[in-house]
């Protein structure tokens, strides 16, 4: 048995889901710890496409419990949507395979109205994704949070409701917004917390007891390390605990249980909204990855800000998440390229850097130091398959030198086939057994 945390190494849409589902072949249990439904993983099986945004990747395994933990904030309108649709297409067909957390905590329809009002003035850098995530955590740091759990108790749900609208009603007219109706929100959110009724549970309990038998399970991070609240690129972050750790602290499961972590990162990096991005490329190459790698938001559909991968970037999120393997994922992408570069340090005020330094005018200010390497053929346009070059053999192992970490996995295309894991941390668990 193992215990698995993936985390997202760069700044989030890594390519997490598909590894994670191919993973998740011999994980019994995958687990959610953070964030909402501001992520958006992408699966293709048998050339059909999904897209979750609440529900783990696990979703398309049959027999793989999905877990949304304590620390997640739920839109219970999106995560109804997402049942429903699974459902319709033969997911989720046991009540157990699914389970939210009774603790994780509510965005309400005010929270996204407060987010979208707070983005849309012009002093406002972020860009976030408007799904009320940031406001939502507020209200559970500021005690004032509802619950999953509440939506099974109509009186207590519509006291707290109440108060909560109290305390954030001047926020939300002093931007313009009107004032929610808190009847019309309670029938509206009891409703649909009948429709979840049998997956609210306490999940921190449930994983803990999976553990205890030794099934095997995997949480997955949404977001990437660098969009963390404290060790990401503050305040161009997003309100959760990206890095592995979070993991532990969302569902309440000791670090001691955890066996390994395993780090996710493009061949190359991009970002969606605003905040420094050293590597980014405005030119041509950045136009031809966007389009190549399909890189526009699952959720909002925003075009991702494209760039070469960054190994300060990536040391950083491999020493605050504990990253002991890492997955190559995208690369097909590259190919083609005649030289494909690797930023191997910064340049800044004179000193040249190894890590991502978070001071956010030091990180504005860094220069990318390059190493280039040579290319590897599109596909279809030699007899061996890009995978196969010697070219891309040299990044990969060079990646993986320049940060001191094995790369576990590698992909090539968006289909399960098309991902080459040469590790598999649930695998070499059951072998040593
Ligand atoms: P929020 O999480 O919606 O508050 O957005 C805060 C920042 O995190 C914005 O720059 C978003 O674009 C970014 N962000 C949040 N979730 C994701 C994700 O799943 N992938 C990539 N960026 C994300």
């Amino acid at each position: 048995m193992a215990v698995v945390i993936v985390v997202g190494a760069q700044w989030g849409d890594e390519g997490k889901g598909k590894v994670v589902d191919l993973l998740t072949e011999r994980a019994r249990y995958v687990v959610r710890w953070a964030g909402g439904a501001n992520a958006g993983h992408t699966l293709v099986v048998d050339g059909k496409k999904y897209v979750t945004r609440l529900i783990p990747s696990g979703v398309l395994r049959s027999g793989v419990t999905c877990v949304l933990g304590e620390a997640m904030v739920v839109d219970p309108t999106v995560l109804v949507d997402e049942v429903r649709a699974f459902r319709a297409q033969g997911f989720l067909a046991r009540h157990e395979d699914l389970v939210v957390a009774a603790r994780a905590h509510l965005t309400l329809p005010y929270h996204r109205e407060l987010d979208r009002l707070r983005d849309e003035r012009p002093d406002n850098t972020i860009g976030t994704t408007r799904k009320g995530i940031g406001p939502t955590y507020e209200s559970k740091a500021a005690r004032i949070g509802l619950r999953v759990g509440d939506l099974l108790h109509p009186d207590r749900f519509r006291l707290q409701l109440a108060r909560q609208i109290e305390a954030l009603l001047p926020q939300l007219t002093a931007l313009g917004g009107a004032a929610p109706d808190a009847t019309e929100i309670a029938a509206h959110y009891l409703a649909l917390g009948q429709e979840l009724r049998p997956y609210i549970a306490d999940a921190s309990k449930l994983v803990h007891e999976a553990i205890t038998r030794g099934d095997n399970v995997m949480f997955e991070g949404a977001q990437g390390v660098l969009l963390d609240i404290d060790h990401g690129t503050y305040p161009y972050v997003t309100s959760s605990s990206a890095t592995a750790g979070g993991a532990c602290a969302g569902l309440g499961i000791g670090p001691t249980a955890i066996d390994t972590v395993l780090g996710i990162a493009k061949g190359y990096a991009t970002r969606v909204g605003g905040g420094p991005f050293p590597t980014e490329l405005k030119d041509a190459t950045g136009d031809l990855l966007r389009k190549r790698g399909n890189e526009f938001g699952s959720v909002t559909g925003r075009p991702r800000r494209c760039g070469w991968l960054d190994l300060p970037a990536l040391r950083l999120a491999i020493r605050t998440s504990g990253i002991e393997g890492l997955a190559l994922t995208k690369l097909d992408v590259l190919s083609g390229l005649e030289r494909v570069r690797i930023c191997v340090g910064y340049r800044v005020g004179g000193q040249t850097l190894e890590e991502m330094p978070l001071d956010i005018d030091d990180l504005a200010a860094a220069e990318p130091i390059y190493e280039d390497l040579d290319g590897w053929p599109a596909p279809g346009s030699a007899d061996t398959p890009p995978s196969a070059t010697k070219a891309a053999a040299r990044f990969v192992a060079r990646v993986g030198e320049l940060v001191g970490r094995p790369v576990w996995a590698t992909s090539w295309g968006a289909g399960r086939a098309e991902t080459i894991l040469t590790l598999d941390p649930f695998a070499s668990a059951d072998a040593a057994v």
